[in-house]
């Protein structure tokens, strides 16, 4: 279907036009091809919090609620936050600053009670690294100590320091090295590994639970490769390897389809993760490589009109569907109650009542992606086109699903027509039909109006309450394929009907 366009708007007519009239096929072997991912993790959307937005999410006073299928693997970070064992209060922050982190964080004993809030969910707790004072490892322990008592066994891993790449000049000399924090980081984990892990009374593993670098860029000589070559795994003590990534700040290019809605830049985000990836494995099989804090924008002000928006839920579900492709472990998307992209505000902020934002959607749905079979494995599938994507999802080595996900930008204010785009999706002989669930709303700028499969979430009584009804399309097989139309912005799961 063509539609009938204003003149005005001649350039970005032609363009949807030219998408529109083109039907697109989507197809993937029906057995896992070369190289799909490795077993993605049911956890692989995670949250990460900094620990002076964590107290809104622990704390038993405030009601917060918050979603994923499955637990998620959540970090709670506080490289600037010192434990005083006999500090009252929970938690005390110094002024914030206007991107709403407080400079200076001192953590009491109570703070730590609110992990038992989480049963059965895993954490990942980070240890002050970058406090230089000169009881800073004694500081450490206390603050690993007083954590473990809480989390128990579900310590996923103590991470040591916070983009430490940022160090040099600020809490360390200029001339701090990544050999220096390297020193540092084995004497933090040897001394966390005998005083603090050895022994202890949760069966956890006391020597090979740490997560390692946290670095945000590649500036001052720090890079994965280097951290490696200087010992950091010398000892065997890392776990995991994170990096952190902001796709960008809020530079006045940073929209939805130049940036956002993009997913060539999407793609080149994580592309550039594979070298780094293939370095550790190299050096230790059993490492893997997350983004353990990771999100779409660094400065967090003034963005939510791109960042709160639906667009942006599109843009997680293909940051995290190809991420699972290029087998990073997991993304800790990182919340905060005034940062633009929250997925949810769990407390009263600038007079708005909590709740759910529509970044929510993207995880909810990249949770569905991945779905509850225990071993699923994605390919991304390649069309060469920045304004569309799609993955093939597979259960077993044997293709379950696909996700399609239409990146061009349509608003309600747009004045031309939502322009659709066709797709045929081929379907294993086996399976007579299938079953589309969509992930829609108003348009990309939308902040509300938005639903998955017919359902939407909000803040309700205290509790993320869901309204609306299941909704699933249930699509014939003909020929081995299914027409699916797509309308732009827009994404949805193919499910496969074995019948
Ligand atoms: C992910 O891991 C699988 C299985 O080891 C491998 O075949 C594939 O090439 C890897 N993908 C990337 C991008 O390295
Ligand atoms: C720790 O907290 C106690 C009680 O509030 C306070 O007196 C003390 O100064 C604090 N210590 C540090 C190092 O801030
Ligand atoms: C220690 O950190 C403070 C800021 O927290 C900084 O002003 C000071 O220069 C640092 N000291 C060194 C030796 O880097
Ligand atoms: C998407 O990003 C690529 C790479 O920077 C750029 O060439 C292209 O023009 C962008 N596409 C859109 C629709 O903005
Ligand atoms: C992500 O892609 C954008 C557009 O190319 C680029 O400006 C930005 O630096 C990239 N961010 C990261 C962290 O790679
Ligand atoms: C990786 O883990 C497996 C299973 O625990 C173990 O047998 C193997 O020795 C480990 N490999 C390395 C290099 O540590
Ligand atoms: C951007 O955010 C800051 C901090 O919240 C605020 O003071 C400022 O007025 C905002 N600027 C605009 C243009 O909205
Ligand atoms: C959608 O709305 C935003 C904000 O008003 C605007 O910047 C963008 O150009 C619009 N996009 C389209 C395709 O109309
Ligand atoms: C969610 O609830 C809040 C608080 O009641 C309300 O302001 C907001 O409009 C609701 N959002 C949607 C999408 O309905």
């Amino acid at each position: 279907m063509l539609n009938i366009l204003p003149g005005a708007l001649f350039l970005a007519a032609c363009y949807s036009r030219g998408t529109a009239a083109h039907k697109i096929n989507v197809k993937a072997p029906e057995h896992l091809p070369t190289g799909a991912s490795e077993p993605v993790d049911h956890a692989f959307a995670s949250f990460s919090w900094p620990e002076t937005k964590a107290i809104q999410i622990l704390s038993p006073k405030t009601s917060s609620t918050f979603y994923t299928r499955r637990p998620a693997r959540t970090p709670i970070f506080g490289d600037r936050a010192i434990y005083n064992a006999s500090q009252a209060e929970s938690i005390v922050l110094s002024t914030e600053s206007d991107n709403g982190i407080p400079l200076e964080v001192s953590l009491g004993p109570v703070f730590f009670e609110g992990f038992e809030n989480f049963p059965g969910t895993p954490w990942t707790f980070q240890v002050n690294l970058a406090n230089n004072k000169s009881n800073a490892l004694e500081n450490a322990l206390a603050e690993a100590k007083v954590a473990l008592s809480h989390i128990r066994g579900d310590l996923y891993a103590f991470e040591i320091g916070n983009e430490p790449d940022l160090y040099p000049g600020d809490v360390r000399p200029l001339d701090y090295t990544v050999a220096d924090y390297v020193k540092q980081w084995r004497a933090f984990a040897d001394a966390i590994s005998n005083e603090v892990l050895h022994g202890n009374q949760y069966g956890l593993e006391d020597w090979k639970l740490f997560q390692a670098l946290t670095f945000i860029f590649y500036f001052n000589g720090f890079s994965t490769a280097k951290a490696f070559e200087d010992g950091v795994n010398a000892d065997g003590h890392v776990k995991s390897v994170s990096w952190h990534q902001y796709a960008s700040g809020n530079q006045d290019w940073v929209r939805l389809q130049e940036s956002f809605m993009n997913h060539t830049l999407i793609a080149s985000n994580l592309t550039q993760y594979i070298d780094d990836m293939e370095l550790i494995h190299a050096n230790d099989p059993n490492v893997t490589f997350l983004l353990g804090e990771t999100n779409s924008d660094y400065v967090n002000l003034n963005m939510s009109q791109v960042e709160g928006v639906f667009g942006s839920s599109l843009w997680l579900v293909d940051y995290l569907l190809y991420g699972m492709s290029l087998n990073i472990t997991r993304f800790n998307l990182i919340q905060g109650t005034t940062f633009g992209y929250a997925g949810w505000t769990p407390v009263e902020h600038n007079g708005l009542a909590p709740q759910v934002r529509a970044p929510l959607y993207g995880q909810i749905f990249a949770a569905d992606a991945i779905g509850r079979h225990p071993t699923v494995q994605v390919k991304a599938l390649e069309f060469q086109r920045d304004d569309l994507s799609a993955y093939a999802i597979y259960e077993a080595g044997m293709l379950a699903r696909y996700v399609v996900v239409n990146l061009d930008e349509w608003n309600s204010t747009t004045s031309y027509p939502r322009p659709s785009q066709k797709f045929e999706v081929d379907v294993p002989h086996h399976s007579k039909s299938v079953e589309v669930r969509r992930l829609v709303g108003p348009g990309a700028s939308a902040d509300t109006g938005i639903s998955w499969g017919g359902l939407s979430w909000n803040y309700t009584d205290g509790r993320l309450g869901r309204t609306g009804k299941r909704q699933v399309e249930v699509l014939r097989v003909s020929k081995g394929t299914v027409a699916l139309d797509l309308d732009s912005t827009e994404a949805a799961i193919v499910e496969l009907r074995h019948m």
